[in-house]
């Protein structure tokens, strides 16, 4: 009998107040330190040796950054692109999207743990593990490790950037200890033990409470009812919770309501938030778009805002987007003083990934028959498969989250002329996303096309 496994990721993000986050022991260790040693490999014969550079030109690795690391982070940064482009096939223009690529990454990567062939080799090229040099199988999880510790480690300033994994397993089961071992390791998943047999509703609730806990109540009800039943043996959840504070505020009496223009026919009230400061900005007429860079309190994580011009449509934009075209547009751009008019909003989104990663390429994972996951399972059976995996996000931008930042020297009152200033009026769809700014990890990707029915 094949037996049910489901993968779940949960996510929250709001911007807001402030703590700092603190370290784990795994940031100081070496590759051989750590036992990582996945049931199977799986090796891409033809990485290229210089597969994001054409032009010759070796791009150049962020000082302090292990490469592999950094090449882990592009890979997820193209998976993230390919995503969001397989949801915008599936959403209406005028709909919303978020989600949090890095928190996709980060979970099926715990699957790949205990993954072997074909099941392993999708992985591996859907999540582009596959493009990372040499040893990519065996070391993919201690980099994960090391990506981790740069972008939670930090201490970023009054910004906060958690992330928590946890594995919730069938208690009558035996689980492969090495697994548990590396999981718990790696990304600090601890195996807690449910009892899905003969409670599968109540195992639902706690893992849903488990959630809604890890995000400050952001997140309820990710596993749907029916998600979870008596055969199911093992729940996989990631989150991740983000807070910041601008670094430049808003300052809430410049903020009026505003139309917003979801389409060239409809248009909505948002409120919108306005100051002009100095801004990381770029306009590229080829792309037809002005790019805009707003850091939050420490710089170490910021929010790149994609604008079309007035005269184009975003899905024009999406079409021709890549982690290699947004990685250019954020190379040229200049510090520059902007009349920034942005909306406050917030936006939910989720979904069930199985049809999107399906149609990208990972299949055989979600099959009852052709699912190879043996390194899960102390016995070595191989009758595992993944049922589904549910995505949830949370978003809210606003001026600052606290009153008392209004009064920061740096914010321009008023309206007054500076004529060699940009403008920047998100009046209309754009695409946001959030990074970690020194490695250009995408923590979250967006499309805010309907602002209003929350600002
Ligand atoms: C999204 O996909 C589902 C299932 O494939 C389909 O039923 C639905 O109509 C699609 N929605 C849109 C807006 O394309
Ligand atoms: C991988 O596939 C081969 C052939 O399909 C099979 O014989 C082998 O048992 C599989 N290995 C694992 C670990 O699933
Ligand atoms: C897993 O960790 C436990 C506790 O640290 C250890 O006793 C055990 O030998 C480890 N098992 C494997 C298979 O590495
Ligand atoms: C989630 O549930 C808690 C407790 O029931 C509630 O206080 C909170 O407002 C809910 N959050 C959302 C976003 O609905
Ligand atoms: C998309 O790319 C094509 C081919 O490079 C180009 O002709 C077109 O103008 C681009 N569209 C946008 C909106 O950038
Ligand atoms: C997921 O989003 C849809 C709208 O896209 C909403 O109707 C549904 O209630 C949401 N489900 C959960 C579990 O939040």
């Amino acid at each position: 009998m094949r037996m049910k496994w489901v993968v779940c990721v949960g996510v929250f993000w709001i911007l807001s107040i402030s703590t700092a986050h603190a370290a784990k022991d795994i940031c100081s260790l070496k590759p051989k330190d750590l036992p990582l040693e996945p049931v199977c490999i799986y090796r891409n014969p033809n990485v290229p040796d210089n597969e994001e550079a054409p032009t010759g030109i070796p791009e150049k690795i962020p000082g302090s950054t292990n490469p592999r690391v950094w090449e882990l982070s592009k890979a997820n940064g193209r998976f993230a692109i390919s995503l969001f482009k397989q949801l915008t096939k599936n959403k209406s223009v005028e709909a919303n999207i978020f989600m949090s690529p890095l928190s996709i990454s980060t979970a099926f990567a715990m699957t790949k743990l205990g993954a072997c062939n074909r099941t392993l080799e999708q992985i591996m090229k859907v999540f582009e593990f596959d493009m990372i040099k040499e040893k990519t199988s065996e070391q993919v999880h201690f980099f994960f490790a090391k990506l981790n510790c740069r972008l939670y480690r930090k201490t970023h300033n009054s910004v906060e950037l958690v992330s928590a994994n946890r594995l919730f397993g069938e208690k009558s089961f035996e689980f492969n200890e090495n697994y548990q071992n590396i999981s718990e390791m790696v990304y600090g998943a601890k195996l807690l033990p449910l009892n899905f047999k003969e409670k599968p509703e109540l195992s639902r609730q706690r893992i849903n409470e488990w959630i809604s806990e890890k995000t400050n109540h952001r997140i309820n009800d990710t596993l749907p009812e029916g998600s979870v039943n008596g055969d199911t043996i093992l729940v996989l959840v990631n989150t991740i919770y983000f807070k910041g504070q601008w670094k430049n505020k808003f300052d809430r009496l410049n903020s009026m309501e505003s139309k917003f223009y979801v389409s060239e026919t409809h248009s909505c009230p948002v409120q919108m938030m306005y100051q002009e400061n100095s801004y990381n900005f770029g306009i590229f007429p080829e792309d037809k778009v002005k790019v805009l860079e707003m850091f939050y309190n420490g710089e170490g994580i910021s929010m790149i805002i994609v604008l079309p011009h007035g005269n184009t449509e975003l899905t024009k934009v999406e079409e021709n987007l890549s982690l290699k075209k947004l990685s250019g547009w954020l190379n040229d751009m200049k510090s520059k003083s902007v009349a920034v008019h942005f909306p406050r909003f917030r936006i939910e989104d989720n979904f069930t990934l199985k049809e999107k990663l399906e149609a990208m390429g990972l299949q055989d994972i979600f099959s009852s028959q052709h699912a190879s996951l043996p390194g899960l399972v102390a016995s070595n059976e191989d009758d595992l498969y993944v049922t589904d995996a549910f995505h949830k996000a949370f978003l809210e931008v606003n001026e600052e989250g606290s009153e008392a930042a209004a009064a920061t020297g740096i914010v321009f009152h008023g309206r007054s002329i500076n004529l060699n200033r940009e403008v920047f009026v998100a009046d209309r769809p754009f695409l946001l996303f959030i990074r970690e700014t020194t490695i250009n990890t995408l923590i979250f990707a967006g499309r805010v096309a309907d602002p209003c029915s929350s600002s």
